[in-house]
């Protein structure tokens, strides 16, 4: 028995000074100490053996275990450290080097850059409000009635527990709208004497809403704009929007509101673009000449009051659309399913 350990020892140590691989080093591991092992089978015949004996055995059984593993680690420190070397001898630092892959920005980051900086040229000021926000902010004070479907958690991610004593329960923003009451608020807690400055606000940020469909996603995002000042009218409104559809989609396309209905506008418009396939003439994208692009309207005089304005002395002109829905408006932009702009496929990205 002692023999047998001892050769088992040897053979083993020979093997792995020969092994050439990790793989093979494994192999011999397996071979001898595995469940069905060599020495793994001498070991299951110790109890057989005279007690006395059997501790001196049992004693160098382990020795060896301890002397194979030690060295298949040893021989794998050395081989690693092999490879290092036999790389580092092939480089040739002569070699021009390999081209890092260069990204660019996401289809709708670029979007964003260019609405802003088409607002930016006629005095609107991009802001950044909160994402995850109270009901006041994106509902009651926004003038919606208790019971209104947009409020129902079918519609709106509410975040469980959380809840505020005057502002009510906290939100994922279903829409930029909850920009505009904490703009005015931050408006008034800086006036002097009752005056605000007028304000010329843009607010583009993420919105959430239960919904994933060809032209849904949970995710998306609009862009707000807010002017409130002094003898605003739908004039001011009209020419803002024929300015944006202009320097977007093209100087040949124009815009066109309609009666609508929207809560924390009166009155209130939805906005078409004519459609840029046929000019306004009818086709088989748009029908009738004309793409919805979101709403639109004057500011609703309970909406000032509850941010404490005044709206016998002030009004203003609102706006929201989502920043996809216009970049899919664009002309030649065929994207027939707007998920994809979220999917992360780089055939998809890597065109724009
Ligand atoms: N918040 C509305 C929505 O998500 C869009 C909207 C309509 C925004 C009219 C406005 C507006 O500012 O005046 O459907």
């Amino acid at each position: 028995m002692e023999n047998e350990l001892i050769n088992l020892k040897n053979n083993a140590l020979s093997l792995i000074l020969e092994a050439e691989d990790e793989k093979e080093l494994e192999e011999i591991k397996l071979q001898f100490l595995g469940r069905s092992g060599k020495l793994t089978q001498a070991i299951r015949k110790l109890p057989k053996i005279d007690i006395e004996k059997r501790k001196e055995l049992g004693v160098l059984a382990n020795e060896v275990k301890e002397t194979i593993e030690a060295s298949v680690d040893e021989k794998k420190k050395q081989l690693k450290k092999g490879i290092l070397m036999s790389k580092i001898r092939k480089i040739d630092v002569t070699n021009p080097g390999i081209k890092p892959q260069i990204g660019h920005l996401h289809l709708v980051t670029q979007a964003i850059s260019e609405i802003t900086s088409i607002f930016e040229k006629i005095g609107f000021v991009r802001v950044r409000y909160p994402e995850v926000e109270w009901d006041w902010y994106a509902f009651e004070a926004l003038n919606f009635p208790k019971d209104h479907p947009a409020r129902d958690d079918w519609e709106t991610f509410f975040i469980d527990g959380a809840s505020h004593k005057k502002y009510g329960p906290m939100l994922l923003t279903p829409h930029t709208s909850s920009g505009q009451i904490r703009e005015m608020s931050n408006a008034v807690k800086s006036s002097v004497s009752g005056e605000i400055s007028p304000i010329k606000m843009l607010n583009i940020a993420k919105c959430y809403r239960r919904q994933s469909d060809v032209s849904h996603t949970p995710m998306f995002h609009q862009f707000e704009g807010l002017a409130i000042d002094k003898n605003l009218s739908i004039v001011n409104l009209k020419g803002v929007l024929d300015y944006f559809v202009k320097s977007y989609f093209g100087e040949k396309r124009v815009s066109r509101i309609r009666p609508y209905h929207f809560e924390f506008t009166e009155p209130s418009f939805e906005v078409d673009v004519s459609c840029g396939v046929c000019n306004g003439q009818g086709c088989s994208l748009c029908k009738d000449g004309w793409l919805e692009l979101g709403g639109a309207g004057m500011v609703h005089p309970n909406v000032l009051k509850n941010t404490g304005i005044d709206p016998d002395k002030f009004n203003g002109f609102a706006f929201g659309w989502g920043v996809e829905r216009a970049l899919m408006m664009k002309d030649g932009l065929e994207i027939d399913d707007l998920r994809l702009i979220y999917s992360n496929k780089l055939e998809f990205l890597e065109q724009f």
